[in-house]
């Protein structure tokens, strides 16, 4: 009996990893999710090819904060000397106005998931 119930137990192991690896990679983000995100919470104000209210997107990823040349930011943001990465993009969409205070976009994506996807989507719209 207890041989029946390991092996009953490593069957549903490998059925869990399965079914639930797809799920537990979405943790890296999906770009595909994170487009239709920007759409609907960024793209009131921001394109990414366009400056509107917010700056343009294009290459935002490992780029030094506040230097899209034609686009006129808070001094906070120009100052930040924040350079775009995984850690830097969740800690701003969390809370701008906690992680550059002065800063002029007050928006914020509460879902850690939603902000994995949206910066996995940014990360694809690289310079080149
Ligand atoms: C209500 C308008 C508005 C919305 C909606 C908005 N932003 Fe912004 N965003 C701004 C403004 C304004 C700035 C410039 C802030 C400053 O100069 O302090 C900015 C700046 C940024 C920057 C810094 C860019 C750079 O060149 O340094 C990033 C990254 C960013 N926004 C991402 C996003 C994302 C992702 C979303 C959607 C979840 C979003 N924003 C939604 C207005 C907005």
């Amino acid at each position: 009996m207890p041989r029946f119930l390991g092996l009953l137990v490593r069957t549903l192991l490998v059925v869990y990893a399965v079914v639930f690896a797809p799920t537990a990679q979405a943790a890296d983000g999906s770009a595909t999710r994170g487009e239709k995100l920007y759409g609907a919470k960024c793209g009131g104000c921001h394109s990414i090819e366009t400056n509107r209210i917010g700056p343009r997107h294009r290459g935002v990823f490992g780029r030094t904060a506040g230097t899209v040349p034609d686009f006129s930011y808070s001094r906070a943001l120009q100052e930040s000397e924040v350079v775009w990465n995984d850690e830097s993009l969740d800690s701003w969409l969390t809370n701008p106005a906690v992680f550059i205070p002065g800063q002029r976009m007050f928006v914020r994506v509460g879902k850690a998931d939603d902000r994995a996807d949206i910066i996995a989507y940014l990360k694809q719209q690289s310079d080149d």
